[in-house]
């Protein structure tokens, strides 16, 4: 099974684009002209990818770790109904306009310190345009209309929830407890996750957290940080198709994360 591989690409393609983003906070102008021509496929990928595993956008959709956004467009900061906000975002003084948000984005850490949006890194361009022009069409805060796409573009078989489509895999995963092995110069640590049906990831370990979500390759990516030994996160992908056939093992796959980091996991059965 080509796991290590795989997630190790992945994993260099993230980190090189954290890097590649030191700059990412040159500011670009948002004119509705170009938001309107902004690829709407590119800024979906880049929500599903970067996004979706805290916000929903749609109307009357719930709020996750981040709010719902439907309508934030115009609005001050802060201002959705039953989401508890942070006191920095709070006192931001922000109205989110297309470049605010642009300015939001590239950075958001720096932007609005002590803010609540743990990403592990702003939004590169030219992706942050067609994201903000995609979340603006989806959040009903556009005036341009939303460009017919073909059924096969949009959803190329992707109707049906994860849940449906591979129902083994979701099962395996949802249900079980995956282990890890991390082995660094520094130590060795052992710990136990639990996949939730929320999208979130649970421990044994207090401290350590993540979440996950299936991307538009099928390949299920997750983020866990808190680690109490170096680096404290970890960001990996897997096809979903490479787990459909559940197994039980203490040892499945192995990854390199990082130089000089070892990584192992398996699934055993049940969950506390
Ligand atoms: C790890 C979860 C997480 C991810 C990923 C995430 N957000 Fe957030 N987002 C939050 C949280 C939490 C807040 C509230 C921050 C606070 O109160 O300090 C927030 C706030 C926001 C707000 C302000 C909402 C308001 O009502 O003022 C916007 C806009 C936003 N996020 C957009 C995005 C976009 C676009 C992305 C993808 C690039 C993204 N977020 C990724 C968790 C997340």
């Amino acid at each position: 099974m080509d796991l290590p591989g795989r997630a190790a690409a992945l994993f260099v393609l993230l980190v090189g684009s954290a890097v590649g983003s030191g700059i990412a906070c040159a500011q670009q102008v948002l004119t509705r002209e170009s938001l309107s021509q902004a690829d709407y496929v590119v800024g979906r990928r880049a929500f599903q990818m970067r996004c979706s595993a805290c916000h929903t956008l749609a109307e009357g959709g719930s709020h996750l770790t981040g709010p719902n956004l439907w309508g934030v467009m115009g609005k001050p900061a802060g201002t959705r109904d039953g989401f508890g906000y942070s006191d920095a975002l709070l006192a931001a003084d922000i109205s989110w306009t297309p470049d605010r948000l642009d300015r939001f984005l590239a950075d958001p850490a720096t932007d609005v310190p002590g803010n609540r949006m743990a990403v592990p890194e702003g939004v590169p361009n030219p992706d942050r345009l067609a994201l903000i022009a995609f979340m603006m069409l989806e959040t009903g805060g556009a005036d341009w209309p939303k460009p017919e796409l073909p059924k096969a573009v949009v959803d190329p078989d992707r109707s049906k929830p994860v849940a449906e489509r591979f129902p083994s895999f979701w099962n395996h995963m949802m249900s079980n407890t995956t282990r890890y092995r991390m082995v660094t110069a520094d130590g060795e640590l052992v710990f136990k996750a639990y996949f939730n049906r929320d999208g979130s990831i649970t421990s044994d370990r207090k401290s350590i957290r993540g979440f996950w979500r299936p991307d538009e390759r099928d390949f299920f990516c997750y983020a866990l940080y808190g680690i109490p030994l170096q680096p404290g996160q970890l960001v990996e992908c897997f096809p979903m198709v490479a787990m459909s056939i559940p197994r039980f093992a203490e040892q499945l796959w192995e990854s390199k994360p990082a130089e000089g980091v070892q990584l192992y996991g398996g699934i055993l059965p049940g969950r506390p």
